[in-house]
């Protein structure tokens, strides 16, 4: 594609206005239902500088300069088995892992001691997956983003006893996408992610194999795994739930890649793929390079975009992810790029509310380059110090191979999912009931599509996730979705007192085993703002 720097500040400002307004909405929303802007309300929390976060977790981070490698995140290509399936293990497990620097913080990890290997598959393949439980608690293994029969998602109904072993056996039917797995035993899933268990799906389809894109894995194709902790005056991780957790969700002080704060990844001078996981229970996360360097958006959560976005920042809710394109080959040989975190609160391309009242709201792009956020941390250091390697791509895509999301009839069912709670409690809700795994809330019939409306009544925002399905947004408070929003999707987020329509692609099979649908805040999540449906 043609790229330039001008293109980008155009099409970013252009994002940014676009997004400013929508924050500003959003602001209006509140003000409208006069929520308290107090910690612990629900609304939000008030930040020591005497701004507003609305959403999820937005409290300070510490800067790491650790100055550690980045860990590579070991790839698993599995092995084919005699029935001609792609075959995986995976072993849930205990460890320990040097979190902070001189103590050894106790872990809980996928084939090792913290967070897990990306497994690669392929699309179309018959594939195994092996869950072996090695912890002392019950846990299941949940697909993130996969469209798998539901017997086989790894939800709350999939439980694996300590010691016991499961498996998964499905086809791959995603497109090309990154997808990940985590525990999803109901009402330990919050403990359990934040301890390390974390994973990751790279799902490759045929066409993938014919665009030009950096493919070298550890090399030009990096998985980055974020996710924030808190630790105990001993250096323990701290799941110690305060009550501001409990209605806003787990908030860390430290922010780890691969399970390092202020990690160094030495790179290549060429265009790089970094694929952006947040996994953090409750916090957003808004994502920015220094220098101005730009991102080339190629993916969201579900797969490819239709073709490139120009990215200044990005904001990654819980469970989401994206996919982007770094040209490291413009940046001068030896240089260090930081790559900024910053809590977010449904804004895109800014700081948060806290960049407003400096004025700083939206003018940034990619002029400024900087967040005006007192929330803005190093999440790690990019520095551009080996050579271009042979076959690093010169040139990115101009159109992607995207898979055509799903398309509502104009009769289809509409179903509505009122979201309340949060108001000086932490009983979260979804029409009106917490979640019950004896109770099936609805049943959609297979293969077909219906829109899903969800209704947030609360001054939190809520990213909602549905398990075994694709979706397509539709409309934001009625609005068309942003360009970075559209294509396959699994997780969205739900703005304070905004409306989110979807369109829902039902299960291909009717099973009586329950699917999720749940805010992937994962403190709402395991206090019951879950539900669950099956497919006649
Ligand atoms: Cu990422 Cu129900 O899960
Ligand atoms: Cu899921
Ligand atoms: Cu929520």
């Amino acid at each position: 594609m043609k790229y330039s720097m001008n293109t980008g500040c155009d099409q970013n400002a252009m994002g940014v206005d676009q997004r400013r307004r929508r924050l500003i909405a959003g602001l209006a929303r509140l003000a409208a239902i006069g929520a308290a802007p107090l910690a612990g309300c629900g609304g939000g929390s008030m930040m020591s500088d005497g701004t507003l976060a609305v959403g999820l977790r937005n409290d300070p981070i510490t800067p790491s300069t650790s100055g550690r490698n980045l860990p590579i995140v070991a790839l698993d290509e599995g092995v084919m088995g005699a029935t001609g399936s792609r075959e995986f293990l995976l072993r849930a497990q205990r460890g320990s892992a040097r979190l902070l620097d001189g103590v050894d913080s106790a872990t809980l990890g996928y084939n090792g001691p913290l967070l897990g290997p990306a497994l690669r598959l392929r699309t179309g393949e018959s594939t195994r997956i092996r869950v072996r439980n090695d912890l002392e608690e019950a846990t299941t293994v949940h697909w993130h983003g996969l469209v798998v029969p539901a017997a086989f998602d790894g939800g709350p109904h999939q439980s694996i006893a300590p010691g016991a072993t499961w498996e998964a056996a499905f086809t791959v039917v995603n497109p090309t996408s990154t997808c990940w797995f985590h525990p999803h035993a109901h009402g330990s899933t919050g403990r359990q992610v934040i301890s390390g268990l974390t994973g990751l799906l790279i799902v490759d389809d045929a066409a993938t194999a014919t665009l030009a894109l950096p493919h070298e894995w550890g090399v030009d194709d990096l998985a980055l795994v974020l996710q924030d902790k808190r630790f105990t005056a001993a250096g323990q991780i701290d799941y110690n739930l305060t009550a501001d957790d409990l209605i806003n969700g787990y908030a860390g002080d430290r922010l780890f890649v691969n399970g390092v704060a202020g990690a160094v990844w030495q790179a290549p001078a060429q265009w790089v793929r970094l694929r952006l996981l947040n996994s953090c229970n409750a916090r957003a996360l808004t994502l920015q390079l220094s220098d101005s360097v730009p991102m080339l958006q190629i993916a969201n959560e579900g797969g490819f975009l239709a073709s490139p976005l120009v990215r200044s920042s990005i904001t990654l809710w819980p469970g989401e992810r994206a996919e982007v394109l770094v040209d490291l080959g413009r940046v001068a040989f030896g240089r260090d790029l930081t790559l900024y975190a910053a809590g977010a609160n449904g804004g895109d391309g800014m700081a948060g509310m806290g960049g407003m009242g400096m004025g700083g709201m939206g003018v940034g792009g990619l002029g400024l380059g900087r967040f005006a956020s007192s929330a803005e941390v190093n999440a790690m250091t990019i520095r551009v110090d080996r050579p271009r390697q042979a076959g690093a791509i010169s040139t990115p895509p101009d159109r992607l191979s995207a898979t055509p999301a799903p398309v509502a009839a104009a009769a289809a069912p509409v179903r509505t999912f009122n979201l309340d709670g949060g108001m000086m409690s932490s009983v979260f809700t979804i029409n009106g009931r917490s979640f019950d795994m004896t109770r099936v809330d609805f049943t959609v019939a297979a293969r077909t599509v219906e829109v899903w409306r969800f209704v947030n009544r609360t001054a939190m925002a809520h990213p909602m996730h549905v398990h075994g399905v694709h979706m397509s947004l539709l409309s934001r408070d009625g609005a068309a979705p942003a360009a970075d929003e559209r294509g396959l999707r699994d997780t969205f987020v739900v703005e304070p007192m905004q409306t989110v329509s979807v369109a829902v692609q039902t299960p291909a099979a009717a099973s009586q085993v329950p699917l999720m649908l749940h805010c992937h805040n994962l403190e709402h999540e395991d206090s019951g703002m879950m539900g669950q449906f099956v497919a006649a």
